[in-house]
């Protein structure tokens, strides 16, 4: 009596350890290995092994062994047969003494009496066959007892589920791996698409060729500047390169007039941010604020903008930024009946303009940009590409940029002040 209490602290304490040997290691193989090692230990075993199953190789691969030589098989082929026999054994030790007539152990029964594997342990969890045991004679020589079959059988199932959970995790990564690389040729198809829409765009409007494209631009360095994350500095890009997408129903002679359209045709034209907020607004763009950025993006912060007259706080940030990003396009490029504005002067007119049109942080964000460039703290040529090089190395832009941002920052200490 008190050598079965002993043997049964003995194997419960295994038991334990092996649950928590389950639970905590990550590293399968070494889980496997410990688990044998436990179950060795417990009934008192020499020689055996655990292998893994494979649904699709149909075989058994050996994934800890103790004793069982070189030569024991590592894989073992599993017939159609074989398999459901033993699931209709369950997770319960066979003899391989008496398990002779299945063709499993027809196959390997040399392999098997070379080692003395006496019982082979098929884990079955919820109906599937996961792997299997095979088991050695006792050190005692004593057959093995009803009791000691249990117990085989308990750490069989923390095996088994060991087992389960390791093709869970392959599965998993097998699926999120696949996921990410749908993710990134969906992010790159979208890209692509937002890129041949705003050239779309651009097509239109003859006079201001590559508008959009440089809106964008201008859009995602002003987002770099004020620190945003990579991907909403993408989305701040994908803002600007369709801010002007409803100018796609306006009629083209309205866009390429030559001269100053008169009300009725400015009334059409102005319709372009609503219409392009409707177009967007169909889309699930991973930036979430791209259709916002066409509506308002005609806004100024004093409320004299189009279409709602919004005032400051009411206007999205996007939209801000993709306001001044379009402003400063238009000041920069030729138009048909205006020649661009030489540096210095935009500069001035931005300054002169933060707080009525232009919120001063975004202001003061692409200048930092600007002047980042011209005293060479960034290896980064994109106001040069996009401005060319000799309107960006105008003389006197650097310390009058200083100057600006300076004064910006005074302006909106004011600013802060008084509403305090
Ligand atoms: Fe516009
Ligand atoms: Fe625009």
């Amino acid at each position: 009596m008190a050598d079965d209490t002993h043997k049964i602290i003995h194997a419960f304490g295994a038991l334990a350890d092996l649950g928590q040997a389950v639970a905590d290691k990550n590293d399968f193989q070494e889980t496997v290995r410990t688990s044998l090692h436990l179950i060795s230990g417990a009934i008192g075993i020499m020689r055996g092994g655990v292998a893994r199953y494979s649904r699709f190789g149909h075989e058994l691969t050996l994934a800890a062994a103790r004793g069982l030589g070189d030569d024991f098989p590592l894989c073992l082929n599993i017939g159609a047969d074989d398999e459901k026999q033993f699931l209709i054994n369950g997770l319960y030790p066979l003899e391989v003494d008496q398990a002779k007539t299945l063709p499993f152990f027809q196959r390997y029964g040399v392999s098997f009496d070379a080692r003395n594997i006496t019982l082979f342990v098929p884990l079955i969890i919820r109906d599937e066959l996961l792997g299997a045991l095979f088991l050695g004679e006792k050190a005692t020589g004593e057959p093995y007892s009803s009791y000691d079959k249990e117990v085989i059988c308990s750490m069989g199932r923390h095996i088994g589920v060991a087992i389960a959970q390791r093709n869970l995790m392959a599965e998993l990564e097998r699926r999120s791996a696949e996921n990410r690389r749908l993710y990134d040729e969906l992010k790159l198809t979208y890209k692509a698409t937002v890129r041949a829409f705003a050239t779309a765009i651009d097509c239109k409007d003859k006079y201001t060729e590559g508008h959009s494209v440089r809106v964008g631009k201008f859009a995602e360095i002003i987002a770099g500047e004020l620190g945003w994350s990579e991907e909403e500095t993408e989305g701040a890009a994908v803002a600007g390169y369709l801010h002007d997408v409803g100018k796609l129903t306006v009629e083209r002679k309205i866009i390429n007039a030559p001269y100053r359209i008169n009300a009725k045709e400015s009334a059409e034209l102005n319709k372009h941010p609503t219409v392009g907020y409707q177009i967007l607004q169909a889309i699930n763009h991973p930036f979430a604020a791209v259709p916002d950025a066409a509506k308002y993006h005609h806004e100024r912060l004093d409320g004299r903008g189009y279409p709602d007259g919004l005032y400051d706080r009411e206007i999205p940030y996007i939209a801000k930024i993709v306001n001044l990003a379009d402003s400063f396009d238009a000041m920069t490029t030729d138009r048909p009946y205006k020649r661009r504005r030489p540096a210095n002067e935009v500069v001035e007119d931005l300054t002169r303009n933060s707080g009525k049109q232009f919120a001063p942080e975004i202001v003061s964000a692409f200048f930092r940009g600007m002047l980042n460039e011209l005293s060479g703290d960034t290896k980064d040529k994109r106001f040069r590409r996009l401005l060319g090089r000799e309107y960006m190395e105008a003389e006197g832009l650097a310390p009058m940029l200083r100057i600006a941002l300076n004064e910006i920052g005074t302006g909106a200490a004011i600013r802060v002040m008084s509403l305090s």
